[in-house]
């Protein structure tokens, strides 16, 4: 038996407006949650137990996986009673559910094809505490930075170090295989960032090591990421998995013309419309046409509309006849 744990308790914000009615995880990429298609993936590597660590809206996590499992994967909830932060949340979790041996975690927002198994045979033949997965990527200045020796030893481990002092272009992928030591590391009672304070100390008693790999990988968290994830599925860019553009349970009029996008079961797409490298979610009705391109719908676009590059939530609105571009409505900016 392999457990995992499954961080899901963040409150989305770079997602938003999205994130205002649906949690980051519980938002589909391809017509299938975040949350499955990463569960999955996590199973294919040999995992068979996974506990969601929740906190922000858990809800509908619970009534998503009315079965309690996921993929074939025995699921388990822990709901802090507030947020403590990522190390904070695995141990509160891992506690909750007995967890005594080798662990996998992994950050809810990630899509990855990662192989699990060679992650936890890199884990074991080094005598690893901790194991991270990395990516190379062009820009790491958001994300957890690794320096790495020869032989995979983690020697330096950065969280979101300002640009032009990034250590590598190696970054922390979201993907963890740890000792259950690792949990008497992290104090209770508050907030702890696993990246923050608990990597880096296990760096510093050199007993964290890291595996690079050029997988698949996404991070889902950010409007851009989130529209990539979807078209790249649906693009037949992801080898092995793909998805239908237009679901069977949406209903797109004859004369709408739909591109390169993902439009979800039970939206309506209205005559003459135009949807474009566009992600049209649950919710959504795109009026007579109306014009999208590059953006991502759950409210109301009304006739003859023009959207680009936009985010438009459950509660946001476009009028009838108005044009915009970069826009999130409602704007999370404004209280
Ligand atoms: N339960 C719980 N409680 N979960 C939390 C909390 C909390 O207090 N805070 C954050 N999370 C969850 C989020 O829901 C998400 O799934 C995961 O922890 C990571 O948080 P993000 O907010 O998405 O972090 P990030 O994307 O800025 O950075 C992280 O991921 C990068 C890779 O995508 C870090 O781990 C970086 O080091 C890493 O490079
Ligand atoms: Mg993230």
């Amino acid at each position: 038996m392999m457990r995992a744990v499954v961080l899901v308790g963040g409150i989305g914000t770079r997602l938003r407006p999205l994130t205002y009615s649906v949690p980051k995880p519980m938002l589909p990429v391809g017509h299938v949650s975040i949350i499955e298609r990463l569960i999955t993936n996590l199973v294919g590597g040999g995992v068979t137990d996974v506990t969601l660590a929740l906190g922000f809206k858990p809800e509908p996590f619970i009534e998503a996986f009315p079965d309690g499992t996921c993929a074939g994967a025995q699921l388990r909830y822990a709901v802090e009673p507030e947020p403590l932060d990522t190390a904070g949340a695995i141990r509160f979790a891992a506690e909750a559910v007995g967890i005594d041996d080798t662990f996998v975690v992994a950050n809810g927002d990630v899509l990855t094809d990662l192989d699990i198994s060679a992650l936890v045979d890199f884990h074991r033949s080094h005598g690893a505490e901790a194991t991270l997965h990395l990516i190379a990527v062009d820009d790491p200045s958001a994300f957890g930075v690794v320096a790495l020796d020869d032989d995979g030893r983690v020697r330096r481990f950065v969280e979101k170090p300002a640009a032009g002092t990034e250590p590598s272009n190696l970054i922390n992928a979201g993907t963890y295989v740890l000792e259950a030591s690792v949990l008497g590391r992290i104090p209770t009672g508050r907030k702890v960032s696993i990246e923050r304070s608990t990597f880096p100390a296990i760096v510093a008693e050199g007993l964290a090591y890291a595996y690079a790999t050029d997988d698949y990988w996404i991070d889902t968290g950010m409007p851009d990421l989130y529209l990539a994830a979807n078209l790249d599925l649906v693009s037949g860019r992801r080898s092995g998995q793909s998805c239908v553009g237009v679901h069977p349970a949406a209903s797109v009029h004859p004369t709408a013309l739909v591109e390169r996008s993902v439009v979800a079961a039970g939206t309506c797409v209205a005559n003459d419309a135009r949807v474009v490298d566009s992600v049209v979610l649950a919710g959504a009705t795109i009026g007579a046409g109306s014009c999208l391109s590059r953006s991502v719908v759950m409210g109301r676009i009304g006739a003859g509309a023009t959207v680009h590059d936009s985010v438009i939530g459950a509660d946001g609105a476009v009028a009838d006849g108005e044009h915009i571009a970069h826009q999130r409505r409602p704007d999370p900016a404004r209280p």
